[in-house]
């Protein structure tokens, strides 16, 4: 399979990750799934994409509400579409599927598709506006597009807060992704959103800012493991001495507390809801 996404190991260690995390990520970004699909308005007939579907969630929703219709899920991660298709067919649900493909390059069907949606899976393409545009081709005239991507990384409890416990004792990399380089935040700035879409044949592209909190546990204690665990934290912690490691868990731990409430360790993570649609 060509692969477009070469900023991140998604069918490699990245994807196993997201597999072994799955409820903890589904747990965590469950407010945005929620936010996604009020801006995507999906009909019981509708065709729906789902772009970077991962493990399948927002796939397996974009189903159970389009159930004379269809749902599609595609990714390059072949272990988090082996935990997709495992949990379509253990609830049951007849009318999804998923596929391996490169969003950006694969041959969909034209006009194929009501609505394409996606839940932070759309920020990793070398090539942007080939990406969309080839999205844009596979939905049919006046097809939707609506997804979720990571606004204004700076003002991310969800990246700061582990950042500045952490980095007087590691070297992190730095939060990925710009207007010039794919990686979670690539689609931060409005402007860059607007002439990627615009420049992939989109029309009437929204952006609503989003302010809803990632979820990173019930407690201090699996929020303090679901950031140890991430894949960068991970290897820059594995460099240290043990004395130095267990300091920085502690400030962790501290840090990670003033967010605990009665409905999780909530971090503020503001995003974006986009919709656009094709051309009619
Ligand atoms: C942050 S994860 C989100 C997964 C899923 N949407 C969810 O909400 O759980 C980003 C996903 O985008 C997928 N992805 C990245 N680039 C892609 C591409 N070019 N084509 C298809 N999927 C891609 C990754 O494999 C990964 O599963």
């Amino acid at each position: 399979m060509a692969e477009s996404t070469r900023t991140l190991d998604w069918n490699g260690a990245n994807g196993d990750h997201w597999v072994a995390y799955e409820e903890k990520y589904n747990a965590a970004m469950f407010r945005y799934g929620e936010r996604l699909f009020a801006g995507a308005d999906v009909h019981p007939d509708d065709r729906v994409l789902d772009i970077g579907c991962g493990c399948g969630q927002t796939t397996r929703v974009a189903a159970a509400l389009a159930p004379e219709g269809s749902a599609l899920g595609v990714d390059l991660s072949a272990a988090m579409l082996a935990q997709a298709r495992a949990r379509a067919a253990a609830e049951g649900l007849a009318n999804v599927r998923f596929e391996q493909a490169d969003a950006q390059v694969h041959d969909f069907a034209d006009g194929a598709y009501d609505v394409a949606i996606s839940r932070h899976g759309v920020m990793f393409f070398a090539d942007p506006v080939a990406a969309f545009a080839n999205v844009r081709r596979a939905l049919r005239p006046a097809g939707r597009l609506a997804f979720v991507c990571w606004r204004a990384p700076e003002e991310s409890e969800y990246s700061g807060v582990p950042r500045a416990a952490l980095g007087p004792y590691v070297t992190l990399p730095p939060p990925g992704g710009s207007a010039h380089e794919p990686g979670p935040n690539s689609l931060a700035d409005p402007d860059r959103v607007r002439e990627v879409l615009g420049g992939a044949g989109f029309a009437d592209v929204q952006l609503e800012a989003e302010n809803e909190p990632m979820d990173l546990g019930a407690d201090v204690a699996e929020a303090l493991d679901f950031v140890l665990d991430r894949p960068h934290v991970h290897a820059a912690l594995a460099e240290t001495d043990a004395a130095t490691g267990a300091k920085a868990t502690e400030d962790l731990r501290e840090a990670l507390t003033p967010y605990a409430t009665p409905e999780g360790v909530l971090l503020r993570a503001p995003a974006w809801l986009v919709t656009a649609h094709a051309p009619a």
